[in-house]
């Protein structure tokens, strides 16, 4: 059976000492009711080593939200996927669509990161998703296939265990503008297909595959109850305990 995820993104948000208080506060949430799902939060670089030792004794995993393209050396400001394992983060975000957007990450820089995160004993949250014109135009599937095609189905099929596919439609990122749960379901189920023309019916059945934009807690019993979604990536309603302790409990 595939792995039921809810994983938090964090994005450029809490300082320090916040993130330590929001960390400490689900840790204590989730040992008084275990979640039936696994839970990550993912942070930015500043939290990884605080929250890793902080959630060690918890069930709450740490991703970090990026990391370089490149293996070491003379980069200024970047952090390379050693760097991020050497914290005790377990998980990696890759192919945001923020990234892809404000940073320029291309499909050739994507799988580069991949390729490090996967080396250095990173598991790996990989996004993909439509614009608004693409889903106007009705590209979503050819634009989502791309997006696998340009950075990680060139991986082995023991490489694949390591990955998680995060959908985000980017026109329901932080828009308050949720995909239903049937537009989200159709999507995933094309997804799957595709993992499985690659990898194998197996494998694709052991995928697991997240929702994100616009998730919270009155929408993610609907859309986790589709037989594709396997959890969310959660941006904004990850930022305080109670809200996402609310998706958390969709699995229930
Ligand atoms: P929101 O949940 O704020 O829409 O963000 C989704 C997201 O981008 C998670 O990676």
């Amino acid at each position: 059976m595939r792995k039921k995820i809810v994983a938090g993104n964090w994005k450029m948000n809490k300082t320090l000492q916040e993130g330590v208080a929001l960390a400490t506060e689900l840790k204590e949430i989730l040992a008084a009711e275990k979640p039936n799902c696994e839970v990550i939060i993912g942070t930015p670089f500043i939290h990884l080593a605080t929250l890793s030792e902080l959630l060690n004794d918890s069930v709450i995993a740490v991703s970090a939200e990026n990391c370089a393209n490149k293996e070491s050396g003379a980069y200024t400001g970047e952090v390379s996927a050693a760097m991020v394992k050497s914290t005790g983060a377990e998980y990696v975000i890759l192919g945001h669509s923020e990234r892809r957007e404000y940073y320029h990450e291309t499909p050739e820089i994507l799988k580069e990161k991949v390729d490090l995160a996967l080396a250095n004993g990173l598991k790996v949250i990989f996004c993909i998703g439509e614009s608004l014109a693409e889903r106007e135009a009705n590209k979503q599937e050819a634009v989502c296939k791309a997006e696998l095609e340009g950075s990680v189905f060139h991986l082995t099929p023991e490489q694949w265990k390591n990955i998680v596919i995060a959908y985000e439609p980017i026109w329901a990122i932080g828009t308050g503008k949720t995909a239903t749960a049937e537009q989200a379901e159709e999507i995933h189920a094309y997804i799957r297909k595709c993992v499985a023309d690659v990898y194998g019916a197996q494998a694709a059945d052991d995928t697991t595959i997240l929702y994100g934009g616009s998730c919270k807690a009155s929408n993610a019993p609907e859309l986790f109850g589709k037989p594709d979604i396997d959890g969310g990536l959660i941006g904004g309603a990850s930022l305080k305990a109670p809200d996402f302790k609310g998706i958390i409990d969709a699995w229930k």
